[in-house]
């Protein structure tokens, strides 16, 4: 096979375009309406939610991206609050700081925000952002749910001069950018399917006996948001109300959702398909303890495309019981796996990507670089008024794949593991995935013969509408109703209706 070389890969761009920033703004910063531009033109920057993901970035905006800081930070835990405004003392910068996001959004001396807070927020936020004339880095997924992500895909359309990104941050990665040239060119040959990874280690998060006690620091009301006002039901590790929230379908999605989404969004953006897909089916459990968390630790989901079907695939059981190692899936763990013709390409969760033959030896490795400068790239893009086209468009597709694997799962029966092996034997990419599974759980002292596993529906897609369609009504409806295609919100915390 030929060695792919860069003039082919400038060619192939011509050819089949790639994701590329685009000049839509013309304005240079500082004249931005609603952002008063600061005195040495930095970008002023309010990061919101800042215990995990929102301390990397803050970290970011105090000294590592030129061109930016950090002025404002908000959390609605003010014992956290206080800590990092400290450590933000101590780092020789003075920040405001907020319990309430819409308070830090009346302030004219912040240009834009970044959204690190739960994924239950995510939409409002960015909608809320967008109103007060900020530019907005929100991290993924977009939303919690089908409808409230497209409402965000409106906002960003409707306020056009702002410059909103998605945490999508392999969308940066010249390596994957390359990749895909090379099969759009058709350098591999046709592609015979797409597979995303999340083999993940996730542990017991424990067993509480009842609601727990939220921390005076924690305003929960803020913290709820536009979910359901209820009392937490973990205490793990992390506490009865951070991170752990990803395993409880009021907030969070599961793994498939977590860690997922990028891998899910790389799957996609290899396979050219730019939109939903036209059908869904998952299988899965939560296997090998019992706690009290929610969502699948193991979960397959199959989705339909015009060109090849995309296979997603959750494990957070180690390799074998007592092991800590992960398995791994033509080498990977947390990536994607791209079968074409005449060879793959797997991207790695930093967003590096090889090329293999079909006798799995590496013919070409991208060496470009990984998914390191997405939160660079919104600076830039902040700065040039250059968007980096459909991009909060291609999250919200990509967020809501995952939602659309879980809404088949919700919908789930538990069965024998012989009665879905036999239901899915006429779909390759289902009873071939149904198999490692198993294997997987058997290695894990799971007895598959007693042990039953969800199996969803298969249900079809509209496209247009972004709902499900089909002829059985009592399954469509539940399915159009679930919480993961559309809630109402809750108080002051709905969002609006924007498309
Ligand atoms: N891009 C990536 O690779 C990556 C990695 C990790 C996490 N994330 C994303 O970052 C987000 C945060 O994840 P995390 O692990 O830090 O979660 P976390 O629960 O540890 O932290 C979230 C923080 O947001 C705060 N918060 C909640 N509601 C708020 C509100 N209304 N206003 C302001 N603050 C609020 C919480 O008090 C908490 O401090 C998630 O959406 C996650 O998916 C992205």
């Amino acid at each position: 096979m030929k060695t792919w070389s860069r003039k082919d890969f400038l060619k192939a761009s011509l050819i089949g375009g790639g994701a590329a920033f685009v000049a839509g703004q013309t304005r240079l910063y500082g004249q931005v309406a609603g952002a008063a531009g600061s005195a040495n033109g930095d970008i002023r920057v309010g990061v919101v939610g800042i215990n995990g993901q929102g301390n990397g970035h803050l970290r970011d905006y105090l000294k590592n991206l030129k061109g930016a800081r950090a002025v404002a930070i908000c959390d609605v835990d003010s014992v956290l609050l206080a800590k990092r405004a400290e450590e933000c003392k101590a780092a020789g910068v003075k920040v405001e700081t907020y319990v309430d996001y819409r308070k830090l959004l009346e302030n004219k001396n912040i240009d834009a925000v970044v959204l690190a807070s739960p994924n239950h927020q995510h939409s409002l936020q960015t909608i809320w952002g967008l109103q007060a004339g900020k530019d907005v880095y929100c991290e993924k997924p977009l939303s919690h749910n089908v409808w409230e992500g497209r409402q965000a895909v409106a906002a960003a359309k409707k306020y056009s001069k702002n410059i909103v990104m998605a945490g999508t941050q392999n969308r940066s990665s010249l390596d994957i950018q390359e990749a895909i040239k090379m099969l759009r060119a058709g350098k591999l040959g046709k592609i015979q399917w797409a597979r995303g990874l999340c083999y993940k280690p996730r542990d017991s998060i424990g067993k509480t006996t009842g609601p727990q006690k939220v921390p005076d620091s924690i305003n929960y009301d803020l913290w709820t948001g536009p979910a359901e006002l209820t009392p937490p039901r973990r205490n793990g590790n992390k506490g009865p109300v951070h991170y752990d929230w990803h395993w409880f379908w009021n907030y969070g999605g599961g793994d498939i959702t977590n860690q997922g989404i990028h891998q899910m969004d790389v799957a996609r953006w290899m396979l050219g398909e730019a939109g939903l897909p036209t059908s869904v089916a998952s299988f899965g459990g939560r296997f090998g303890y019992r706690d009290d968390a929610e969502t699948p630790n193991t979960l397959v989901s199959v989705f339909t495309y015009p060109s090849a079907p995309l296979i997603f695939e959750v494990r957070g059981l180690p390799m074998k019981a007592g092991m800590k190692a992960m398995d791994a899936y033509r080498g990977s763990r947390v990536g994607v796996v791209v079968q074409c013709d005449g060879g793959y390409i797997t991207v790695s969760e930093s967003g590096t990507a090889n090329v293999f033959d079909n006798d799995n030896k590496k013919i070409q490795g991208l060496s470009n670089g990984g998914n390191g400068s997405h939160r660079a790239n919104f600076v830039k893009a902040v700065q040039s008024r250059k968007v980096v086209e459909g991009l909060v468009e291609e999250c919200h597709y990509s967020s809501a794949l995952c939602h659309l694997g879980n809404v088949s799962f919700l919908l789930g029966k538990e069965q024998s593991n012989a009665a879905i092996a036999e239901a899915v034997k006429a779909d390759v990419s289902a009873s071939e995935a149904l198999g490692r599974v198993l294997e997987h759980l058997k290695a894990n002292e799971v007895d598959t013969a007693t042990t039953k596993t969800v199996k969803g529906p298969l249900l079809k897609i509209d496209g247009k509408t972004e709902m499900f369609t089909g002829s059985e009504k009592t399954i469509i409806d539940a399915a159009n109703n679930n919480p993961l295609r559309k809630r109402a919100g809750r108080g002051a915390f709905v969002i609006p209706q924007l498309a």
